[in-house]
């Protein structure tokens, strides 16, 4: 053999690692460059062996990069258990999520079917942090029985230019292809703001929410895929995406009242044991204003607080005493209290609570 050939499978080899490195550190697309060069090295120095080199790299590039976008691109939950039981939400707020899950459904004789009502594209949740947004856009997902396709807003944010305009074209394709699917795109705000035509970061953002909008007019109201998007200001977005057409649906998702506050806690609760006649309607009525997520973190340390106090095991359960420390603490923390439970506050908790179910015999709360 000449030398020629192995100069060329050599630069080749190395442009086909340079690719690959270029798109696991900056995310670039490592198909196109990989393959045309090597095939235009294989045509230069016309060795047939080098254009079947050139191949096998092709493929290989190919699959690595199928491979590096199924795990890039937001994330799928194709069965999703949570239904609108799991969480507590307003009447009229189910009433109006109730049209998506009756017209994604099998059910012909469904009511909005029958109707043939027209099922909008896009549902914003906006609303203060921590009162279920997320949990009712699943719970959609749930009771539609259809899979559940998410990203947040952020994941669109890329450091290098042009590569969330790519992004956003990648996850609605693959949206395409899960249909009929909920799409989901949480903290709206981080790519939905209104934009401003200034710096390369803010004109990159801008050409991204631009090809979002674009996407958005791509889909036709046909019931296979409905967005649902979340975010805690709505006034800082782009009216271009509040027009009827894209998130033309805007639904307030308000702190809970005080039965939906009772109702919060009993679902937190759930199976632990409880005194008997504890009364949760007494800390339903003393949590005013506490988010959805504020009264769960409450009820973990109230768990915590009675897991501790429990000197032997007939103690092992839920006292109104628990909860009146559990909320001071939660109180004169307001920091400490807006946010989620941890996932290891929350899985010790969980833990505690099976033990104490177990050990206990179980007695459920009264409300
Ligand atoms: N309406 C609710 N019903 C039952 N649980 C709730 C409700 N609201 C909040 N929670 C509890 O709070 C947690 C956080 O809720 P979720 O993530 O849905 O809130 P969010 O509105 O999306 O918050 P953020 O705006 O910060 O994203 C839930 O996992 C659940 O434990
Ligand atoms: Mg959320």
């Amino acid at each position: 053999m000449k030398k020629a050939p192995y100069i060329a499978i050599t630069v080749a080899t190395l442009i086909l690692l340079a690719s690959i490195a270029s798109a696991v550190i900056v995310n670039t697309d490592l198909l196109s460059p990989a393959v045309i060069s090597n095939l235009y090295l294989a045509s230069m120095t016309g060795y047939i062996a080098l254009s079947a080199v050139a191949v096998i790299l092709g493929i290989v590039s190919l699959t690595f990069n199928t491979f590096l976008n199924q795990n890039e691109i937001g994330s799928i939950e194709l069965e999703v258990k949570t239904k609108f039981s799991d969480v507590v939400i307003p009447n009229e707020v189910k009433e109006q999520l109730e049209i998506i899950c009756g017209n994604m459904s099998e059910d012909k004789k469904s009511k909005f079917k029958i109707l043939n009502c027209k099922q909008p594209k896009g549902y914003l949740l906006y609303g203060p942090p921590g009162n279920g947004k997320t949990s009712i856009a699943r719970a959609v997902a749930g009771e539609a029985k259809v899979p559940f396709f998410s990203i947040s807003g952020s994941d669109f944010v890329k450091e290098y230019v042009g590569s969330g305009v790519r992004c956003v074209k990648e996850f609605f394709a693959k949206a395409r292809q899960n249909a009929p699917c909920i799409v989901f795109i949480d903290e709206m705000d981080a790519i939905g703001t209104k934009r401003t035509f200034g710096n390369s970061v803010s004109q990159d953002r801008a050409q991204t929410l631009t090809r979002l909008l674009i996407e958005m007019d791509g889909f036709k109201e046909n019931k296979d895929i409905v967005i649902i998007a979340a975010t805690n200001c709505i006034e800082a977005l782009d009216p271009a995406l509040l027009r009827e057409g894209r998130f033309s649906e805007k639904i307030f998702i308000d702190f809970p009242d005080c039965n939906s506050r009772n109702q919060i806690l009993e679902k937190n609760i759930n199976s632990t044991p409880c005194e008997e006649g504890l009364n949760l309607k007494e800390i339903a009525e003393k949590t005013e204003g506490f988010s959805g997520a504020k009264l769960s973190y409450l009820v973990d340390k109230a768990k915590l607080i009675a897991a501790n106090r429990a000197k032997e095991e007939k103690e092992l359960k839920l006292t109104i005493e628990d909860f009146n420390t559990a909320f001071e603490k939660v109180k004169v923390n307001p920091h400490l209290s807006e946010a989620q439970p941890s996932d290891s506050i929350q899985n010790m908790s969980n833990a505690l609570s099976n033990f104490i179910t177990y050990v206990s015999g179980g007695i459920v709360p009264t409300s």
